[in-house]
């Protein structure tokens, strides 16, 4: 490869491994790839809240051309006000719009021309919604996490189960390039038998918060209409899945492996009562305010083939962006964060492998001798979407599901499994750090349930 291509391949990983909240720019009009001309019938897809994030799967699902939008539903005037405009641009006749109340999505889901669901809606309307469009005979795409609380954990697994209609957790992290690589690396031995992984959302999101100022609740903007509660109310780990899941990926999380306890413990609150005060001064009525959130928290899972994983929440005091991203086995380990562009974030040591005993190596080359056949095949597509890299394989997967009729890659029980993180992390740290039990969502079936996270080479 020339020192050209080698460097735009570079700027691609770091491009596409970008953070998971971020604008979400073009995405070539063909690039949803492997579509013959007349092999498949169109794919039907509602939405249901097309705020932030979900107006990034709407234009990026609407670039497929064999999929059509015949209705969207949110609550928000603007929000539907830009959906549409989306729609416009990306040449999409006008989808019904459901808007009239917080059930509105009910008389969406009533409809009989729509296969499958993106919910992009605030955490504690995940399960319901899920569970409604489930009852519906839809497909789900649920945005993470899946569930607040244990028993909407079970309400996902139970109605999957009662009703057989098939839910994808949207976790955009387990289709970043950098780390479906590592996944290759680790199917292929690279690191021999896994012992340890660490993982996490480290991302300073104060400003999302609190806006504008030191607002939050009714009347703020964007996620700090819903999100800012959940830091007053619950000291646990809020946002697990971007580094669990591809983590519990690697492990064959639900498919010969399990999570089987976790102990978390919590810092002091903090930063978000500084940040009030720095925003909207000692006299601004927020700045009374007693918050839950410990500013990190810190959980170590035990899983049943004997490895822990180390998860970090830490949302409320200024760093760069990290998923905090290391993987260790019998061999050696990688730790990796796909926006850092310095060696000391982006190693790797193994065993008789690496160039220098005791030194760590540059991961670059790995990363290109592993990269991912989905990579290899649609990335070009990908690269083009800026930011969208991941988010262009999360929403063709699911796509392709429901095109397919097939079972998600990342199911219900995974959406199970990582999410119940928040309400065993909240109990342990309630308790002292006392060790809870991870349910086991699968009943026993894990233990005979195969891997097939991007085992093909297509969706
Ligand atoms: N995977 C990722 O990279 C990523 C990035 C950002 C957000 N998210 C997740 O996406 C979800 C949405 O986050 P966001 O940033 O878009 O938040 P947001 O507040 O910008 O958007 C949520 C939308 O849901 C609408 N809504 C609320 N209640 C509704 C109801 N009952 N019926 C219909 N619509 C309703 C709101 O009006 C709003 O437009 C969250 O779960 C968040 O964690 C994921």
């Amino acid at each position: 490869m020339s020192k050209v291509n080698k460097s735009v391949d570079r700027r691609s990983f770091l491009k596409t491994a970008a953070l998971s909240g971020a604008a979400l720019s073009i995405v070539p009009q063909f690039a949803f790839g492997n579509n013959k001309k007349g092999d498949i019938k169109e794919v039907r897809i509602g939405f249901i809240g097309v705020g932030g994030r979900g107006k990034w799967h709407l234009r990026n699902i609407l670039k497929n051309d064999k999929v059509i939008v015949p209705a969207i539903c949110d609550i928000d005037p603007e929000a539907v006000k830009r959906a549409l405009n989306i729609c416009n641009e990306e040449g999409h006749k006008k989808p019904d719009v459901y808007d009239k109340g917080e059930y509105a999505f009910m008389d969406l889901l009533a409809r009989d021309d729509i296969d499958g669901v993106v919910i992009a809606t605030p955490w504690t309307w995940h399960t319901p919604m899920s569970v409604a469009a489930m009852k519906a005979g839809k497909y789900v795409g649920v945005e993470v996490s899946a569930a607040t609380t244990l028993q909407e954990c079970w309400d996902l697994v139970n109605t999957y189960e009662e009703t057989k209609s098939p839910l994808m957790i949207l976790e955009n992290v387990c289709y970043r390039r950098d780390v479906m690589a590592v996944m290759n690396m680790v199917r292929s031995g690279v690191f021999g038998e896994l012992l340890h992984a660490t993982c996490g959302y480290r991302h300073d999101l104060r400003h999302v918060k609190f806006n504008p100022g030191a607002e939050f609740g009714k009347g703020a903007k964007g996620e700090a209409r819903w999100r800012t509660q959940h830091s007053l109310l619950h000291n646990g780990d809020l946002y697990p899945t971007h580094g669990v899941g591809p983590i519990a990926e690697m492990m064959n999380i639900n498919r010969g492996n399990q999570f089987l306890t976790l102990t978390s413990h919590a810092t002091k609150s903090r930063g978000l009562h500084k940040y009030i005060v720095e925003h909207g001064g000692e006299g601004h009525p927020n700045a009374k305010l007693k918050w839950a959130l410990g500013d990190i928290v810190t959980s170590v899972i035990e899983t049943a083939k004997g490895e822990t994983i180390i998860v970090t929440h830490d949302t409320n005091s200024p760093k760069p962006y990290s998923l905090d991203f290391k993987v260790q086995g019998t061999q050696g380990l990688t730790e990796f964060d796909g926006l850092a562009d310095d060696i000391q974030n982006h190693r790797i040591y193994i065993e008789g492998k690496s160039k220098r005993e005791d030194k760590w190596d540059n991961l670059d080359p790995w990363l290109e001798k592993y990269d991912h056949p989905l990579w290899k095949k649609y990335g070009k597509f990908a690269v083009g979407a800026g930011h969208g890299g991941m988010d262009f394989f999360v929403d063709r997967s699911f796509v392709e599901t429901v095109r397919r009729k097939v079972q998600p890659q990342l199911d219900v029980y995974d959406a199970a499994a990582w999410s119940a993180i928040t309400p065993l992390s909240e109990r342990s740290i309630a308790e002292g750090g006392m060790p809870q039990a991870f349910p086991d969502f699968t009943r026993g079936q894990w233990v005979k349930r195969k891997p097939v996270f991007a085992l093909n080479d297509d969706y």
